[in-house]
């Protein structure tokens, strides 16, 4: 691992894993950050992936104003997850706004739990999500960390066959299938209050708008299989290239103190928190999401 490096004064900036992760310190997401600030940010994102800013005290209404120098910001479909002042920020929360534990057979709760599953934001939507900003508000260090896989890496490190097998493949993605993997979910007539999203097909393999990199771009709380392809074989092969994604080697852990702020680039990694006592231990999360500004660009054309 390289040591710290120093760019323009402003920031230090620290790998955390060779593939994926960089801690920026110096730099106050709270101020007013000048477009060379946030140029240097970009070009960091660009080449680390997931940016780790420690001691950020930051308000919501901060959070939102820092996220807007990289673009729009969504609003999460679940009504029942966003913050009843911000209508931008989602609370991915064990804990209501009134500070209490949700109790376990709450859908809201249950809804979270599936954030433990290996996923990528909004990849539901048309366009999915660019990047996701998260601000770590009440954290804990017995679990519910959160990984971070490397989806270039995991590309480029497929062998030639396989990627040639999967370049001009098309997943079909649904938020409904986030809902399908908790049992206590699908069982319930309450499944929650989300915005109608019809069923969307993007490439297995794309190519990154900025860097111009291939990535496998997977979702596996979203994905119901391989368009063309049937149920079973498809499910197999995205089973396969998942297992070969996670991978440590590919893969960040980051353990939380309050205050970090992590932002991460939707288009070329995945992530999934590890499980924590979510009965007992309270952890709060506050997230904005910027909107994508392309369709995701397939690595192949011929389709
Ligand atoms: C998210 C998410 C990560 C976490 O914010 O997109 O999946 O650490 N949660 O809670
Ligand atoms: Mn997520």
């Amino acid at each position: 691992m390289s040591s710290p490096s120093h760019n323009k004064g402003l920031h230090s900036v620290e790998p955390l894993h060779p593939e994926v992760g960089a801690e920026i310190r110096g730099v106050d997401l709270a101020s007013h950050l000048d477009r060379s600030t946030i140029d240097l940010l970009h070009t960091l994102w660009m080449k680390y992936l997931v940016l780790v800013f420690p001691d950020q005290s930051i308000t919501d209404e901060q959070h939102i104003c820092f996220g807007r120098k990289f673009g729009d910001l969504e609003e999460h479909p679940s009504r029942a997850h966003r913050s009843s002042l911000n209508k931008e920020i989602y609370r991915v929360s064990n804990v209501d706004e009134t500070g209490n534990i949700i109790p376990s057979n709450e859908t809201a709760w249950q809804y979270i739990n599936l954030s433990w599953l290996w996923h990528t934001d909004s990849s539901f939507r048309k366009i999915p999500s660019k990047g996701s900003i998260l601000h770590g508000i009440q954290t804990t260090k017995k679990g519910g960390h959160t990984r971070y896989a490397n989806m270039y890496a995991a590309y480029e490190g497929l062998p030639k066959n396989k990627r040639k097998q999967i370049d001009n493949l098309w997943v079909i993605h649904d938020h409904d299938f986030i809902i399908k993997q908790s049992a206590e979910l699908s069982n319930k007539p309450d499944k929650g209050d989300y915005e109608a999203l019809p069923p969307v097909r993007h490439p297995l393999v794309q190519i990154h708008p900025i860097t111009g990199r291939r990535s496998l771009f997977l979702s596996p709380h979203t994905m119901v299989g391989i368009e063309g392809m049937a149920d079973m074989k498809g499910r197999d092969l995205l089973d396969e290239l998942i297992v070969h994604t996670v991978n440590p080697k590919y893969v960040y852990t980051h353990v939380w103190t309050n205050d970090d702020v992590l932002m991460w680039d939707n288009r070329c990694t995945m992530h999934s928190v590890e499980p924590f006592d979510n009965l007992n231990i309270r952890r709060v999360m506050h997230r904005v999401t910027l909107v994508g500004e392309n369709y995701p660009i397939p690595a192949r054309q011929n389709k």
